[in-house]
């Protein structure tokens, strides 16, 4: 008799003491970010985990939820853009291509004018610089101190050049396509990058590594000087964005930076893409695929990039401050309510 009490109560601890999966403990965290707006720490790196476990199809389950919450927009197209004007049909060759390779590439350029604007403000606006980023610094192309200087989010956001591309209906349309639910916009950042190592930084990014601050998400990128194979053109392996795309004995390591070597023996040498674009070019790819910069021979790079998300689960970084904004922008932000959720307005 003493022996079927101990083994019902050790059934019965068994059954209470269990520990929980990493899907439970995740589902957790993400009913608090739904009440408060902040993911637990903790939330974050089990996204972490239950990506590498799955091999990526935990983000795509999840987000089938988010769209079904919150369904896209019907998109009126044609639509004047930066990247074009698409209807319907070329939509949606857009986004089967992002689906496919996981980036894009769009033939219609920005402008001049637009150009300079931005050359223009990251010649006089301070950086923060590698290792430390303690300081703040204004790029001087004559004498680089380090192989990357960055740009505050909180500068960029203040910017008119950048909030106008920030409205930019067609790259919305991609965003909304992709994520299949109402995007929002997550962060600018714009980098310039110099060749004072002349060796791959991982500070910069220099070594193939994926992305994972949210769910899903898609970053568009726009070079605003002419890429060359000297000055560190983009690179990432076609195709490594998809569910299942990558080793586990890679995706094992986790949030790693790894050597070109590793990946070789895993994809076709022809997936292994090197973008060299003239100024002005913009692309959009899922950074879920394997992705680098290329350490630079000569010269400088200055890109600009900015990410949509479909949840801001994830990363907690501090809110867009808008202190300087065009009425057109705050006027868009008022009718825009989800895609500008992320902005705080000080005027
Ligand atoms: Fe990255």
């Amino acid at each position: 008799m003493k022996k079927i009490v101990s083994k019902i109560k050790n059934k019965i601890s068994s059954i209470i003491f269990k520990p929980k999966t990493l899907e439970q403990i995740f589902e957790q965290h993400y009913k608090t970010f739904l009440k408060t707006g902040k993911t637990p720490p903790e939330g974050y790196n089990t996204l972490l985990g239950l990506y590498c476990e799955s091999n990526g199809k935990f983000n795509e389950k999840i987000n089938k939820e988010i769209k079904i919450k919150n369904p896209p927009n019907k998109i009126i197209a044609p639509l004047e853009g930066i990247i074009g004007n698409f209807n319907s049909k070329e939509y949606e060759t857009i986004n089967e291509t992002l689906n496919k390779n996981g980036y894009v590439f769009f033939d219609k350029k920005l402008t001049q004018e637009t150009l300079t604007e931005l050359t223009a403000f990251a010649l006089k606006t301070p950086t923060k610089t590698a290792p430390l980023y303690d300081q703040a610094i204004i790029y001087n192309p004559a004498h680089p101190v380090s192989e990357i200087y960055r740009f505050d989010m909180q500068d960029l956001i203040n910017n008119e050049s950048i909030q106008n591309l920030i409205m930019d209906p067609a790259l919305i349309n991609v965003a909304r396509n992709y994520l299949g639910c109402e995007p929002i916009f997550d962060f600018p950042a714009m980098w310039w990058s110099t060749a004072f190592l002349k060796e791959a930084s991982s500070e910069a990014a220099q070594l193939y590594h994926f992305d994972l601050d949210r769910i899903k998400w898609l970053k568009i990128f726009i070079y605003v000087n002419d890429v060359t194979p000297l000055n560190g053109p983009h690179c990432y392996i076609r195709g490594s964005h998809l569910p299942d795309a990558k080793p586990q004995d890679i995706i094992n390591r986790g949030y790693a930076r790894i050597p070109d070597a590793d990946l070789l023996k895993h994809y076709k040498k022809e997936d292994f893409m090197e973008v060299c674009a003239p100024a002005g070019t913009v692309f959009a790819g899922d950074t879920k695929c394997f992705h680098k910069g290329t350490p630079l021979k000569k010269g400088d790079r200055l890109v600009l990039e900015f990410e949509y998300t479909s949840s801001m689960f994830g990363a907690n970084y501090p809110k867009l401050k808008i202190k300087n904004s065009s009425k057109v922008f705050k006027q868009f932000c008022l009718t825009n309510k989800s895609y500008a959720s992320n902005f705080e307005f000080d005027v």
